[in-house]
């Protein structure tokens, strides 16, 4: 099938590269014309698990191109694939601007029956939008050509993007014509063959679909978090409670791991784009608020704890940071715990020494230079000279580390664990002072 994908970002490229793979002809329309000369000369931009080899193999065999031509674009796919950012706006809620610019560079050179399927995350009703868009710019040329407009929302996880957009956990097809279904299933097909993880429906449950499950996931957190902010405050260790709920099936062991907030492209910005979707209904979302107020206040649980343990008094202190990402396997730092971190350090007058697996280049790009920022190349480098050490990711080769080293290489014995990765009575074998999330030692 020829197929159209508009955003070359994390949805955009994994989603045109791995359509691609399956034997489809994928074409990537993008404005950024940087990013699709590298993506061209088979630089994949973004850290994604297995992502540079696909699009690679599928360039050489000319199943996947890059342009910034939009209106080759609209020609070539009858699925014409909207992926690209819907950031937050100013009072929180989705900016859907460079999604109407797509609708209306779809309208402005259709010529035959397109299907525009909507992979970005949008509020519920924009598919009707898009679509009055598109006849709109149709109208003024003259032109009232046939079109469907789909919510089909993406639930890849960045860091395991590949892997769950080739065995996905479902596909949500929010439409009401029974024959753009059809087309929908024979495009899904080959990630689709094991059972049937299909799910068609209304445009707007669709679309509500993709917010519900980022929302509920952000609530697990954020429950999580409140409860060990309890925990800390009454004597109890908050991974033995972790371990108490999950055994009831009813509520499971997944993503009920508390830590030093929640970040990245998607939880922050679709809570609030959910609040404020529901105030423009007129109804008060007091859950999702809570969720998003407790992990805003959870994003500096750590250097709260830093500056307790100092005294208040930071100025001139070394810290170590190991984690930038705002979780493991990629290098996306959107809304990272580690930026909160390392921001409020650097107000009291702190400097850091951070080292991340892949992230130091994005961290550079955010930063660049300056005098109170040491990007380390090894995660040993950014304990040489520091004071106390804090861990925001949970990359693995943070989970066994050699305690001793920390222990001989840090001015004050004392690690700052935002991820819960260690036993502290190993740690504290080791001659080092533990402060984690919900557990550890008192700091009150
Ligand atoms: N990142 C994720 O893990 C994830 C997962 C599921 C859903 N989503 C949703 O998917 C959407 C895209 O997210 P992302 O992380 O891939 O964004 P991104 O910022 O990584 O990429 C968006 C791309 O769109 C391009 N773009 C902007 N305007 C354009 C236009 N008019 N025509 C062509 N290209 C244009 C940008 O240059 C950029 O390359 C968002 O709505 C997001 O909420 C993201």
């Amino acid at each position: 099938m020829n197929i159209t994908i508009f955003g070359s970002g994390y949805v955009g490229l994994v989603t045109g590269a791995c359509f691609a793979e399956t034997g489809n002809h994928v074409v990537c329309v993008d404005v950024d014309a940087a990013k699709v000369e590298r993506l061209r000369a088979g630089d994949v931009p973004i850290y994604e698990p297995g992502l540079e080899a696909i699009v690679a193999r599928n360039v050489k065999a000319g199943r996947l191109e890059f342009t910034t031509d939009a209106a080759a674009g609209v020609e070539h796919g009858l699925f014409q694939m909207v992926a690209v950012g819907t950031p937050p706006d100013q009072d929180g809620s989705a900016d859907l601007q460079h999604v109407l610019d797509v609708a209306s560079t779809i309208g402005a050179h259709m010529r035959e029956y397109r299907i525009v399927v909507m992979k970005s995350t949008v509020p519920v009703g924009t598919g009707d939008r898009v679509r009055e868009r598109i006849r709109h710019t149709l109208a003024e040329r003259g032109l009232d050509i046939e079109l469907d407009v789909v919510s089909n929302p993406e639930f890849l996880k960045e860091g395991a993007a590949v892997g769950d957009f080739m065995k996905p956990d479902r596909i949500v097809v929010g439409t009401n014509d029974p024959r753009t279904a059809a087309l929908l299933r024979t495009l899904y097909e080959p990630f689709n063959r094991n059972r049937d993880r299909l799910l068609v429906m209304d445009v707007r449950s669709a679309e509500l679909t993709k917010y519900a499950a980022n929302a509920m996931l952000a609530t697990k957190i954020s429950f999580m978090n409140e409860l060990a902010n309890l925990a800390e405050r009454v004597g109890a260790d908050i991974e033995d409670v972790r371990i108490g709920i999950g055994s009831d099936p009813r509520i499971g062991y997944e993503f009920i791991y508390p830590g030093c907030g929640y970040g990245g492209s998607c939880f922050p910005k679709d809570v609030r784009a959910l609040v404020a979707s529901a105030g423009g209904v007129g109804y008060e979302s007091s859950l999702l608020s809570a969720v998003e107020k407790v992990n805003e206040r959870q994003k500096s649980v750590l250097f709260e704890k830093i500056k307790r343990f100092y005294g208040g008094e930071l100025k001139g202190k070394v810290i170590g940071v190991w984690g930038l990402a705002f979780k493991p396997n990629t290098n996306d730092m959107r809304e990272a715990s580690s930026r909160t971190l390392m921001e409020a350090l650097w107000k009291a007058g702190a400097k850091v020494q951070a080292y991340d697996p892949v992230a130091r280049e994005e961290a550079a790009r955010i930063y660049g230079e300056r005098a109170d920022l040491k990007l380390c190349q090894r995660a040993g480098e950014a304990l040489e000279g520091a004071d106390a050490l804090a861990i925001v990711t949970e990359w693995r080769e943070f989970r066994s580390p050699d305690l001793a080293q920390i222990k001989d290489s840090l001015r004050d014995p004392v690690v700052f664990d935002g991820r819960n990765l260690y036993d502290p009575d190993l740690v504290r074998q080791h001659g080092l002072r533990y402060f984690a999330i919900g557990r550890g030692d008192a700091l009150m």
